[in-house]
């Protein structure tokens, strides 16, 4: 390690903290990134998207064989599901991208730190390696320490019984039955995954409906279709207390507004209410540096915090805690300590839920639009009239997309579907580029693509769908 001081030093190294250190590296500082697993790609490579999207996929094509393939005229027998292997393929996937993180440190030459990094003081981070300690400095430190599961009062998670997310992806045997505290992504996610494999999920939801925030036509849709799965949900229901014995885990629930309480029983109970920023053993109360009433540390349009020189990006500093959003912050973050003019347009992150169907979003729902006064058009277009969904047999769901009554300028789009989250990339680029919907409805799609069914919502949006 180098005795000379850094330009950065970055504590953390996921999807926020490595891309902002390969971006550092890229403007010619002298970076280091510290972080306190030995793998690098923190929650999402390790506990996250990753190795979630490989059950996803796993357990997508268990279904599909079991479902589908006759329709296709495709006969199997003996078919069956070998958790070890599947478990094996998730953890290689695993160890590869994280191994091709650590190369790309490599290449770009930057120190990477095993250990836990504090501040103490402002340009001085301790790092802290079982009985190791190091002291390194820098004219600029950026935490991106992400967040952590939060936890749900009266029901202690043990990672066996009753699991979060991380538990949940590396289960020795598919439970019998499984409850999920929390319909959103991560519950609807892992259910997904658990209940293909031939677990009885039901979901309970505090709320009126399943994924808050979403559109409310796409919410109510992915209602109709998990239950149609097999998936049973229990909206505006709470959880009050669990006990873990060792015949399963029994939950007390009740009507979120008070009422009679009930019993449920089931093998593994699944905690997914949300995520909490992660700021421990970060010394951030020496540094000075200031945190909300959450735990989130608050930043300006720099990414820099209270403190001169610290600055913050990712799951810690709130907003959607999303991967590429803690990417973006990343990237923008370090061109504004580089001098250039680094910028994330809140307005245009999408947001994919990787069920089957997928759900993906951009930008303002109907409901965000009513609330804010907006006059909007609606273009929609259903998959069943799609002909490369249909020839796939996979004709579930709708294109919806919000454009701006006066200027036709697109607002927001809101897919179910298949493939929903590569599909509303297009209209994330539209919506960079302060794009029409007409600008959609006249650019040339593939036929048969089922992206042509985001062209038709586009023209439907302008009064002019062709296939409908
Ligand atoms: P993190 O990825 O949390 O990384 C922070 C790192 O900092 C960690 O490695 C941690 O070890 C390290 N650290 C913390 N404190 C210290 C310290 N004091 N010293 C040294 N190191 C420290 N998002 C998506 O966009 N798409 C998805 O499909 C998706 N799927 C998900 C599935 C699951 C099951 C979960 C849990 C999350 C998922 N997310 C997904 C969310 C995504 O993982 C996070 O938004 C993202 O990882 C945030 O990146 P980050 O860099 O801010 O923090
Ligand atoms: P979430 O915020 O998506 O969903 C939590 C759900 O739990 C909400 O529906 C909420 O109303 C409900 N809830 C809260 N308290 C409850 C209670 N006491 N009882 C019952 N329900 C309760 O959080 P989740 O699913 O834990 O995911 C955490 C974060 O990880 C999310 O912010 C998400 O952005 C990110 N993530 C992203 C993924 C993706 O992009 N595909 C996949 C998985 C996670």
């Amino acid at each position: 390690m180098s005795d000379t001081p850094f330009d950065v030093i970055i504590i953390g190294g996921g999807p926020g903290g490595y891309v902002a250190a390969i971006r550092s590296a890229q403007l010619g500082l002298k970076t280091a990134c510290v972080d306190k697993r030995s793998t690098l790609g923190g929650t999402c490579l390790n506990v996250g998207c990753i190795p979630s999207k490989a059950l996803l996929q796993s357990s997508h094509h268990y279904e599909l064989a079991e479902t589908e393939f006759a329709n296709h005229g495709i006969e199997v027998k003996g078919l069956k599901v070998n958790l070890k292997t599947m478990m094996g393929r998730k953890d290689k996937v695993v160890e590869d991208l994280t191994n091709g993180i650590a190369y790309l440190f490599k290449k770009n030459k930057i120190e990477h730190l095993i250990g836990s990094g504090k501040i103490t003081a402002p340009g001085t981070v301790e790092v802290t390696s079982g009985k190791n300690k190091q002291t390194i400095t820098a004219k600029n430190i950026v935490i991106a320490t992400g967040s952590e599961v939060a936890p749900l009062k009266g029901v202690d998670i043990d990672e066996k019984q009753i699991v979060s997310s991380t538990g949940a992806l590396k289960l020795t045997k598919v439970p019998k039955s499984m409850i999920v505290i929390g319909g959103g992504v991560i519950g609807l996610e892992l259910g997904s995954v658990w209940r293909r494999l031939g677990a009885e999920v039901t979901v309970v939801e505090f709320l009126d409906a399943i994924l808050p925030g979403m559109d409310a036509e796409i919410v109510k849709q992915a209602g109709r279709t998990f239950k149609k799965q097999g998936m049973k949900i229990k909206n505006a229901t709470k959880v009050t207390s669990a006990k873990a014995a060792k015949g399963g885990v029994t939950l007390t629930v009740e009507p979120a507004k008070g009422g009679k309480a009930e019993k449920l029983k089931a093998d593994i109970v699944l905690v997914s209410v949300g995520r909490r920023p992660y700021s421990d053993a970060l010394g951030l109360k020496d540094a000075g540096v200031a945190t909300d009433e959450r735990g989130f540390i608050p930043v300006d349009a720099h990414y820099q915090t209270n403190v001169a020189g610290i600055y913050a990006i990712g799951d810690v500093i709130g907003g959607a805690m999303l991967a590429h959003k803690a990417e973006e912050e990343g990237i923008a973050c370090m061109e504004r300590i580089a001098g250039e003019a680094g910028h994330v347009n809140y307005g245009a992150i999408p947001g994919v839920v990787y069920t089957h169907p997928e759900i993906a979003a951009v930008g303002k729902t109907e409901e965000q639009l009513k609330a804010d006064g907006v006059e909007y058009v609606v273009g929609k277009f259903p998959f069943s009239a799609n002909s490369r969904a249909r020839a796939n047999s996979d004709a579930e769901g709708f294109v919806k997309i919000l454009s701006d009554k006066q200027t036709d300028r697109v607002l927001g789009c809101h897919i179910i579907g298949p493939g929903a989250g590569e599909l509303v990339q297009e209209v994330v680029l539209a919506m960079e580029f302060e794009g029409a919907a007409e600008d959609v409805a006249r650019t040339c799609h593939a036929h048969p693509g089922t992206a042509e069914a985001v062209k038709e919502a586009a023209l439907a949006a302008i009064g002019r769908a062709i296939h409908i």
